[in-house]
């Protein structure tokens, strides 16, 4: 009821503040009310932190001060100020909720971590001029309008996921695309490190993965149908020591990196390495140069286990969240069904058929990973087989993956395609870059609703959040990557943290404009197809 109440409020003071561009906040907060009056920051701002958690929020918001005025704010310990930002624990609120108090006198932000600080932060950020994103220094003051604000998101898994096995994006491409999830309070980003085109992270024991497998001979260009290729070799990996640095940038910024390693299928880059890990052990494979699913997939012999799970071992070493992703889709069995190992072991083990053996693969993974003190989490394509408990499922293939696992009570990200696969056209196809075909605009991501009539409340629990991916075929620059990704990144984070209650396609939709000039002076490639379209 109280929930209810709020959003409608919200709902209200949303549709009449947006008019005039003041309260834009994305993604919507759970309780929003404005309130007459403005603060403004004078040189020499003070920010005040009663705990030292709150010190590195208080450095972010005192550099993009400084980025704005010329002037930092001087950060001090304190228990409590009369003036200045003001940062308070409040050991009753939730892991990520804040709130902010914006009053002509000060502003006072509360959170019972430095993640629900951080938030409060980019509420902040975003209602301030839009130059606080840029680098531009002015003397025209910044003022935030007075208000009061308690939030905290809907869902505790909010994800993007970048394909770098397709194309690869280099470490700074890869922090920026980070960068900008943390603005829109997304806390995780889905690392989809190899593939069939391209394994892209360092394992020291293994080195041909990098020597070799990282590299394909040629790529395609223009549309599949076309069949016309490059001629020319592209690359690219991370080192260890890039990926360490990687997973310490997002921390800074509260987002934990979900790494991904394909099995048994998108494995062609690696068996052009390792051909013995497949089931013909001399064939000649070479890394994958056309889209699409390979029929190179891993076979599952005690040697292709070993392997893998030393390659597990490196990557649960680099990444100290708790999920591990092993794929686990679209894998080809044509190559078991003509296999006599694989044949002789369907009847060892007594399976039906090779859906059976695939299941007896990720089983064997899950376990190595759950003993590791790690979650196994994969594509939906996993649930066929059996899970251990803990496993997560990430539902791909529209929604029906996702609401078996939750019925098996499994957690669940729900990353259907037909809603979150922003590597689909977001207009007319005719007017935009090329792009792998589908049909969803920006209005079509919002209109998810992970509240399904199949499930019961207990079984609805198990929807952990929401994913947008990003593969890309045909998205090799960043420029490219963000024009895919914005403005739909802020559907994906504004379904997946504001209420269900205020979900209002037109507010959304006037915030979003109202936006635009932050996004601007963030420098966002963003589309803008979604200001002429329904
Ligand atoms: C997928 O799109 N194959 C997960």
């Amino acid at each position: 009821m109280k929930l209810v109440y709020c959003s409608i409020l919200v709902l209200f003071v949303g549709l009449f503040s947006s008019a005039q561009n003041s309260y834009n906040i994305i993604p919507l907060p759970k309780k929003l009310v404005e309130q007459e009056g403005a603060f403004a920051f004078k040189k020499g701002a003070v920010i005040t932190v009663s705990n030292a958690v709150f010190s590195p929020v208080a450095g972010f918001l005192s550099e993009r001060i400084q980025a704005a005025t010329g002037s930092a704010a001087v950060i001090k310990s304190a228990k409590s100020a009369s003036s200045g930002v003001v940062f308070l624990l409040n050991s009753s609120l939730a892991e990520e909720a804040y709130m902010l108090n914006v009053s002509s006198k000060k502003i006072v932000i509360q959170a019972k971590t430095g993640k629900g600080a951080f938030y409060a932060m980019q509420s902040l950020l975003q209602l301030m001029p839009p130059r606080i994103y840029g680098s531009t220094v002015s003397d025209v003051a910044l003022t935030v309008p007075n208000c009061a604000i308690e939030d905290e998101p809907r869902f505790s898994y909010r994800g993007l996921m970048l394909d770098v096995g397709r194309h690869f994006f280099s470490v700074d491409a890869v922090k920026r695309f980070i960068d900008l999830m943390a603005v829109y309070k997304l806390n995780t980003f889905h690392w989809h490190l190899t593939e069939d085109q391209g394994w892209r992270i360092e394992i020291k024991k293994y080195p041909l993965l990098t020597s070799i497998s990282s590299i394909r001979k040629e790529s395609m260009v223009g549309a599949y149908d076309d069949d016309k290729f490059d001629n020319t070799p592209y690359g690219g990996f991370y080192t260890q020591e890039q990926i360490k640095d990687v997973v310490a940038y997002a921390s800074k910024k509260y987002i934990s990196i979900i790494p991904e390693i394909e099995m048994p299928g998108h494995s062609q880059a690696l068996l052009t390495a390792y051909p013995k890990l497949g089931s013909y052990t001399d064939k000649i494979y070479e890394v994958a140069t056309k889209w699409g699913v390979s029929e190179d997939v891993l076979c599952p012999r005690e040697e292709t286990f070993t392997f893998m799970e030393d390659v597990l071992t490196e990557v649960m070493a680099l990444f100290p969240g708790q999920y591990i992703h092993i794929g686990g889709d679209e894998c080809p069995k044509t190559q078991w069904k003509h296999s006599v190992f694989c044949q002789d072991l369907i009847k060892k083990l007594g399976l039906k058929d090779e859906h059976e053996l695939q299941s007896y693969f990720i089983r064997r993974i899950d376990k190595f990973v759950t003993s590791h003190g790690k979650k196994l989490l994969g594509w939906d394509e996993i649930l066929e087989g059996g899970l251990s408990p803990n496993a997560m499922v990430m539902s791909w293939r529209g929604i029906k993956g996702g609401v078996e696992a939750a019925q098996q009570n499994h957690d669940v990200v729900m990353s259907p395609n037909n809603f979150f696969y922003i590597d689909y056209y977001q207009a007319d196809p005719a007017t935009e870059p090329l792009a792998i075909g589908g049909d969803l605009p920006l209005s079509k991501c919002y209109s998810f609703e992970p509240d399904l009539p199949e499930l019961t409340a207990d079984q609805a629990k198990h929807i952990v959040g929401i994913q947008a991916n990003l593969w890309t075929e045909y998205i090799g620059t960043l420029d490219l990557a963000e024009y895919m990704t914005y403005p739909r990144a802020l559907a994906l984070a504004e379904v997946s943290w504001s209420p269900k209650a205020s979900k209002n396609y037109d507010n959304f939709k006037t915030r979003v404009k109202g936006h635009l000039p932050a996004m601007d002076a963030m420098k966002i490639n963003y589309c803008k197809a979604f200001l002429t379209q329904q």
